[in-house]
């Protein structure tokens, strides 16, 4: 085909080539040690998780048939909402079919044409295209900086109906976080309404793997509290929480994210449903995994590797150069060791990372060994 589009389309993929931006698919091969899965606790090939799926899988079959308002609204799915509620402590919710999905539905559908939505700079793209698409004004302030978000939170308090204030819990390309104490103090002060991704915090933080703001002591103070199935959870889907049912009720209503799409399939229902009752119980492991990824964080600074100084399981190699982040992708890679190689436009300019996302099945062993791979391609 040789057409407009094709040229076009062609021309734009030739420059991020060239740019080293390349993107590309490709199948994962098995390898010796995976650093690159959201798999935090190692739940994927636990026998009651697949148990969990199984048993949802062969009550209910393999899809849930239709979307959720024609029926597609299984036992499993409500089974499901019922434990994250009992967990995170909300008397509402709504499960969505992914993260993506449950971002774009709150922050395009609920801030209005009179409110203000201020996000930190690194949030997640999904909130970002749900922002640009929805009907109200916003503004960035800099990555966990709330001296910042107090500013603008001034500046802006009597312009707008509502503010809403939309933060991630654990970052998920540089394993940071906000002081969400600090943040919620500002919300007494300034009252708006606290949107949270836990993505990354839940199963890692908090006394039953409840998340940052469990851990914080914030929980009851988070408005609408999001989060994926996908990660520690080890399944696929997605929660928006809340303690309002006007909310969710309008999320009903509006949200076509949830109206237009067959329903998340009994299988993931069931999985995550065991998996929330197995994250609760595995404190021993969340300690380990912390602890590991706290130690090698200080190993890398020692060796003189740009890192930052946060206590998560997310650990990035900053290098800046993409050409250099594949180049140590691939020695890893030749060693059998998987890692994410992430660029722009992913992260900011100049920010090339090896993410390295740490489990529970990390040993001593396994750190020693990869620590010395990277310092070996210092000059890589
Ligand atoms: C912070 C954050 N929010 C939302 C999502 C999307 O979740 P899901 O993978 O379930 O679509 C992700 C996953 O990449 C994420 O990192």
């Amino acid at each position: 085909m040789d057409s407009p589009l094709e040229r076009r389309l062609q021309k734009e993929l030739e420059q991020r080539r060239k740019d080293n931006l390349l993107r590309t698919l490709k199948v994962a091969g098995s390898c010796r040690l995976n650093l690159s899965s959201n798999d935090y606790l190692q739940l994927r090939t636990d026998p009651g998780v697949v148990a969990g799926a199984r048993q949802a899988l062969e009550r209910y079959g393999a899809g849930s048939g239709a979307s959720p308002l024609l029926y597609g609204y299984l036992p499993c799915h409500e089974q499901l909402l019922d434990a994250l509620l009992q967990w995170k402590r909300k008397p509402a919710g709504l499960v969505f079919n992914t993260g993506f999905m449950a971002n774009q539905a709150v922050l395009k559908h609920l801030p209005g044409p009179k409110d203000l939505v201020l996000v930190d700079k690194l949030i997640h793209h999904s909130v970002i295209q749900a922002i640009l698409q929805g009907k109200a004004d916003y503004k960035r302030y800099s990555h966990l900086d709330l001296g910042h978000l107090e500013e603008l939170l001034e500046k802006n308090k009597s312009a707008y109906e509502t503010v809403f204030v939309v933060t991630e819990s654990v970052f998920s390309m540089d394993g940071d976080y906000p002081d969400l104490k600090a943040l919620v103090e500002l919300k007494q002060r300034f009252g708006f309404v606290l949107v949270l991704d836990e993505a990354h915090g839940t199963g890692v933080f908090g006394p039953t793997g409840g998340g940052l703001a469990e851990e914080t002591g914030v929980l009851d103070h988070v408005d609408i509290l999001v989060g994926t199935l996908g990660k520690a959870l080890a399944s696929m889907g997605a929660y928006v929480l809340t303690a309002s049912q006007t909310v969710i009720d309008h999320l009903v209503n509006h949200a076509g994210e949830l109206i237009y799409s067959t329903y998340l399939a009994p299988a993931c229902a069931g999985a995550a449903s065991a998996a929330i009752g197995r994250v609760q119980s595995l404190h021993t492991e969340r300690q380990r995994l912390r602890k590991n990824a706290a130690w090698f964080r200080d190993e890398l600074v020692k060796g003189g590797w740009t890192t930052n100084a946060f206590d998560s399981q997310i650990v990035p190699v900053i290098v800046g150069d993409p050409d250099r982040a594949l180049a140590l992708r691939d020695r890893l890679l030749e060693k059998g060791l998987l890692a994410g190689a992430v660029r722009p436009p992913t992260v900011p300019p100049n920010s090339s990372r090896l993410r390295l996302s740490f489990h529970s099945g990390i040993t001593q062993d396994h750190l020693h060994e990869l620590l010395e791979l990277l310092n070996a391609c210092r000059t890589v």
